[in-house]
């Protein structure tokens, strides 16, 4: 099986932005937090963009069985990461570092949830973690 993570923009910042909010890892160490985890049950890809398109470009091309989408400031905005996730129709779960409901309003809306296999937001690192625990416990 091989699980596919993407992040999209000023993901590749983390460690360095608003740490009181997305914490001091840096998106190297949480994808090498990720490998440690799956310890080779599964295949792990690893994509971050700052870039809509690049995002959707990677949803079509990827053979990966599954996703786990970080889509960042594109998660409230984006009818085509939306489009492309509808049009490749493989399981994806949606996660955030933070927890997007208690911040600001425009941060509640989502145009992944409702197409998403669930959203898992407000664990920091472990987001990502718990969301690849569901996928390794497919497997099984
Ligand atoms: C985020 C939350 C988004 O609202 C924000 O634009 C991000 C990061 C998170 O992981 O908490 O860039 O997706």
């Amino acid at each position: 099986m091989e699980i596919l993570i993407i992040n999209g923009p000023n993901l590749n910042m983390l460690g360095k932005r608003e740490k009181s909010i997305y914490g001091e890892m840096t998106l190297n160490s949480i994808n090498e937090m990720l490998l440690a985890r799956a310890g080779g049950r599964c295949e792990l890809e690893f994509f971050q963009s700052n870039h809509e398109g690049d995002i959707v470009g990677m949803i079509q091309r990827t053979d990966a069985d599954g996703m786990i989408i970080n889509a960042g400031a594109f998660t409230h905005t984006s009818i085509a990461i939306r489009d492309a996730l509808l049009a490749v129709s493989k399981e994806f779960i949606e996660v955030h570092i933070s927890n997007v409901f208690a911040r600001e309003d425009f941060r509640h809306k989502s145009y992944l949830s409702d197409i998403s296999k669930g959203v898992i937001s407000g664990f920091g690192a472990m987001s990502y973690a718990f969301a690849l625990d569901y996928f390794l416990e497919q497997k099984k």
